[in-house]
Formats: structure tokens, sequence, C-alpha cells
């Protein structure tokens, strides 16, 4: 692997900052991973994942062990470094649907006294069009310098994150400066010797081409979902569909899988704060598009909880199994997770809610108390009357309609996700439902 040996800083140490610090280090450079959780700055720096990511625990050790990473919540320790990212969560404002930057501005005002001179400034969170040009005037005023902050969008995918972080689709830089674009070129270089494509731009489209990327996934899959409750309607079958027009090659097939729908800290939060921030600047009817496709996403839960009552008449007491509570498989992590959110509206409507994750217990049990939670995949169906799959985990697929056939009060499921072996199931006597499939 090429050894790039720069001096990075990693201001912010969740998903994007810390998979980021590991990965630079072992590509050669010296890091330093920056957080104000001393409780998770302590289990990064002993080699212990604080989330579950797969490699992600491999990489970390493999990193600390060469003596090129390091974790502090010391902001001085940032003066060491030539390039310092900022990574720090930008989640949905409480009550409004704009992006909160007060992480931001914290971090800016923690490392600004600490700046090297010739320290290059580069943006990663996920932001509102405008915010480097705010970031760069601050640390400016701060410092009385002249430092032109960069802007270097991510687009790693939880449960890819190690692969998508070491050789992503593109790299995308906003900056105009030559000598940024020259440090940040080698920076990168192992994923430039990988072919891997970079586009430099100015400031406003770098930090315009991560929400755009995100509000056009999400756009994708609520598309797909709104065709998903024709399908149903008109008795055709989504799935057979999503495969046939994502064989143009001006769809593709990607990001067409109908169900549940999308949640995690990322594409709900993301499309909001692009509404509000078109709004914010006079293009409202040009972002309107998105309230729509955040709307379809919650009609999809919806949906569920509507097909399980008309499906068990009365939830009352009813034992429901929940599959999966992370967003997505592979993950632990349980933001806006669709799993959740529907385990949870049954539990209110009286259900004995279960619900089983190979990874997220803990997540899920720490946001949703009241829910059961089970870990014993093979006990979890006893005497259960509904099961819902929800998250798509590959275990699920291998499941053994016949065996907890024999052991439920009720065969019926709810495949949420569209993945499950429909055929196996109901020649196992089951009553299989899901999103834009025929009853
Ligand atoms: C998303 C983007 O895909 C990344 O490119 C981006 O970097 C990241 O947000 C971010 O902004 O940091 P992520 O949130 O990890 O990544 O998850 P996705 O793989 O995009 O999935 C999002 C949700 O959509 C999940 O709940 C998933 O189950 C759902 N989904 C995905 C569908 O319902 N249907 C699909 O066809 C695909």
């Amino acid at each position: 692997m090429t050894s790039t040996n720069s001096t990075v800083a990693v201001v912010g140490c969740g998903y994007l900052g810390a998979v980021l610090s590991a990965v630079l280090a072992e590509q050669g450079n010296q890091v330093i991973g920056l957080d104000v959780d001393q409780a998770k700055v302590s289990q990064l720096n002993s080699g212990i994942a604080p989330f579950f990511e797969p490699e992600f625990q491999d990489v970390l050790q493999g990193a600390l062990a060469s003596g090129k990473l390091n974790f502090t919540v010391d902001p001085k320790e940032v003066s060491a470094a030539q390039i310092i990212f900022i990574c720090v969560g930008t989640p949905q404002q409480a009550g409004n649907s704009a992006a909160d930057l007060s992480q931001i501005w914290s971090a800016v005002d923690a490392i600004a006294p600490h700046l090297a001179e010739s320290a290059i400034v580069v943006g990663r969170s996920t932001v509102p069009v405008g915010t480097a040009a705010k970031i760069e005037q601050r640390i400016n005023q701060k410092t009385g310098r002249n430092y032109q902050v960069a802007w270097n969008p991510e687009f790693l995918r939880e449960g890819l994150a190690i692969s998508d972080t070491r050789c992503p689709d593109r790299i995308v830089i906003g900056t105009t400066s030559a000598e940024v674009e020259r440090e940040l070129r080698k920076l990168y270089q192992p994923q430039l010797d990988k072919q891997i494509p970079i586009l430099i731009m100015d400031v406003p489209t770098a930090e315009l081409v991560k929400v755009s990327a995100n509000a056009f996934l999400a756009t994708k899959i609520s598309f797909i979902n709104a065709v998903s409750e024709i399908a149903e309607l008109a008795g055709a079958d989504i799935v057979a569909l999503a495969e046939a027009i994502g064989l143009d090659p001006r769809i593709g097939n990607k990001f067409l899988a109908a169900g549940v729908g999308f949640g995690g800290g990322c594409l709900p939060k993301d499309i909001r704060a692009f509404i509000s921030s078109g709004e914010e600047l006079g293009a409202a009817e040009s972002v309107k598009f998105l309230t729509e496709v955040d709307q379809i996403n919650t009609r999809q839960r919806t949906r569920v909880v509507t097909l399980a009552k008309k499906l068990l008449t009365d939830l009352s007491g009813k034992k429901v199994v929940v599959l999966g509570a992370a967003f997505k498989p592979n993950s632990d992590d349980v933001r806006d997770s669709p799993a959740l959110d529907v385990a949870h509206s049954l539990h209110l409507l009286g259900a004995q809610v279960f619900v089983h994750d190979p990874k997220a217990i803990e997540s899920a049990r720490a946001r949703f108390p009241e829910l059961s939670y089970q870990s014993d995949l093979a006990a979890i169906f006893q005497d259960c009357d509904l099961v819902l799959h929800l998250t798509e985990w590959s275990i699920y697929r291998e499941l053994d309609p016949v065996a907890i056939g024999s052991i439920v009060r009720n065969p019926v499921l709810i495949d949420g996700r569209n993945v499950l072996d429909f055929g196996k199931w109901r020649a196992a006597g089951w009553q299989v439902s899901g999103l834009g499939k025929k009853a």
C-alpha cells in the first residue's frame, strides 16, 4: 500500500471520523482523533470499537499497534496537524427540519486557537451549503489569520464504511487553493493509485454534491415505495417490476428495494435539512418534492402497522416478533430505524412486541426500553401470532419456516423488506404479505 505520510487531525470520532482516522493511519499517515467524549476516546485508544461496523475493530487495532493513531480529548493536540478534518455530527434540530450545527461551532471554537499557521482545514460533515464559508469566517476572526476552508464530503455507507473509505466511488474536493488541492491529492494517493476519480470543484458545489446525492437516493427509494402501493392495489409485483425497470442503465437496479423505507442518521435528516436550506435560499418550490419523499417514507411504516392490524384484527395481547432493530443490516445503529418505529407503534396498539437483532439489541433497548428483546432466535417464535421481517440481516433468510411454523400460534408473516422466499414460506403453511406484493 502507498504510504502518504501526512499529519492529520480528525475532529469528531463517530462512524465517519473514527473510520476515517483508522483508514488514514493504515495508509501511513500520523493521525490524531479528537472527540469530546472521554469514554469513547478511552475505548478507541484501547482498540475497542464503540459501535459495530464490519472490519473496523481490526483496522483500528492495526493502526494503534503501528503507532500511527491516537485519540484524545485535548484540542491542543491538533497543533501538530497539517490537515484537520471536521467530522462532527450534524443531526436534525429539535422541533425543526434544519441541521443542528452546534457541534460544528464548538469543534471550530475548540481547535481554532491551536491551529498551525499552515494548517489546512477540511470539512467532511454533511452540512447545508454555505457552512464552509461561515466556518472560514469564524476561524479567521478567532485567529486573525487567513485560512481557506475546503470541503471534502464523504459518501460512506454504514456497514460498508471501511471499504467505502479505502475505496470510495469518487473523491470530491471543494477548494480554489492549489496548495490545498496538492496536499489532499497527496493524502489520497492510495485511492488515486486505484484509479478512483477525483473531482476538484468550488466549495459550495462540493457541499451541495453530498446533500444532492443523499436526496437523490432517498427519492429513488420513495419512488419505488410509492409505486409499490399502486402495484399492491393493482395486483402487480413490485419486486419483478423493480428488476425490470432497473435493467435500464439510465435507471439502475440499486436503491430500488421497496419495503418499510429508509432510516438512519443520514437520509431522513439530510432531506429535511435540504428542504430547510432550499427554503432559506429562496428555492422552496424546488425542494418541495422532498417533503413528499419524506411523507412516502413515513407512510411505508404506517402501511406495515395497518397491515398488521388487518391480519390480526385486534393486536391487543398478541405476541408479535420483529426481526431486526438496526436501520439496516450490518450495523448496530438504530437512529430513526423503521423497524423500531413499527415495533413501537405495535406496542402502543397493545401487542406484546419481541425484537431480535444480531447486533443492535443494546442500542435498541436504550432507545425503546418499553419493548421486549430476545437474542435467542430459536426461542423467540414460541406462541407468536405475527412475525415481521423489517431489517434484512442475512441470517433471517436462512430461517426454517417449517420449524418455526411448528412453534408459533399463528403462521403469519409480513416481509417488510421483500427479500424472504415467499414461495418457501407459503409452502410451509405461512400466510405471507409484503409491501407491493400480491396477497
Ligand atoms: C447513506 C448514503 O447511502 C451514503 O452514501 C452517505 O454517505 C451516508 O448516508 C451519509 O450521509 O453519511 P447510510 O445511511 O449508511 O448511507 O445507509 P444507506 O445504505 O443509504 O441506507 C439508508 C436506508 O435506506 C436504510 O434504512 C435502508 O434499509 C434503506 N433502503 C436502502 C431501502 O429502503 N431501499 C433500498 O433500495 C436501499
